[in-house]
C-alpha cells in the first residue's frame, strides 16, 4: 500500500497485530483484557482490504510489548495473526502467533458438570484438536469448545 493509500499512520513504539482474520480485531482486544482506561493510544483498522486473506484487521498498540502468554492468547482468535514489535518506527520483531497444544486457565468449560467448574480448585485444561476452525478438547469432561463458545466468553 502506498504511503498516500496509508490508512492508520506508523508508530513509533510499541506492537502491531496484523493479519487477524477480518472482522476479529474487537476480540484480540478484547482476549488482551485492554480496555482503553489505561489511556494508551490505539488504532483498531477493521476489514481493511488484503493480499493474503480478502479482508483483515489490524491493532496497533503505542508504547507496549504484548509478552509470550500474551500472544498465545490471541493465537485463539486469530490463529494467522502476525505480531511486530516497532522500536523507532522499525519492525525489529516478528513473530507468528502459535497455539499451544494445551490451552491453561485460559477458557471454561462449558459443561456445567465438569469437575473445573465445580467448587474444587481445578484449573481447566483444554487440548486443541484445531486452531481453524478452533476445536478445544476438556481433558476432565471431553466436552468439545468451538469459537463460539470461546468468544462468548470474552
Ligand atoms: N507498522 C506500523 N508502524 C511502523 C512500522 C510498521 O504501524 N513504524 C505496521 C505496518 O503498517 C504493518 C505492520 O506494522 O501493518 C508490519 O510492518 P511491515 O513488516 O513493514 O509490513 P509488511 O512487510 O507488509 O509485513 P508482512 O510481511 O508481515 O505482511
Ligand atoms: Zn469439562
Amino acid at each position: 500500500m502506498s504511503d498516500k493509500e496509508l490508512r492508520v499512520s506508523k508508530i513509533k513504539d510499541g506492537t502491531v497485530i496484523d493479519h487477524i482474520s477480518g472482522g476479529y480485531a474487537l476480540d484480540v482486544v478484547k482476549i488482551l483484557g485492554i480496555t482503553g482506561r489505561e489511556k494508551r493510544v490505539m488504532t483498531i483498522a477493521i476489514n481493511v482490504p488484503s493480499k493474503r486473506f480478502k479482508a483483515k484487521d489490524i491493532v496497533k498498540i503505542e508504547g507496549r510489548a504484548l509478552n509470550s502468554q500474551e500472544v498465545n492468547r490471541i493465537a485463539l482468535v486469530a490463529p494467522h495473526a502476525t505480531i511486530n514489535i516497532i522500536c523507532d518506527y522499525k519492525v525489529v520483531e516478528k513473530l507468528e502467533v502459535k497455539l499451544p497444544k494445551v490451552i491453561e486457565g485460559i477458557v471454561r468449560c462449558v459443561n456445567p458438570a465438569c469437575v473445573s467448574n465445580s467448587d474444587e480448585p481445578v484449573s481447566s485444561k483444554f487440548y486443541v484438536k484445531s486452531d481453524e476452525p478452533l476445536v478445544l478438547k476438556c481433558h476432565y469432561c471431553g466436552y468439545i469448545l468451538e469459537k463460539a463458545d470461546v468468544l462468548q466468553q470474552l
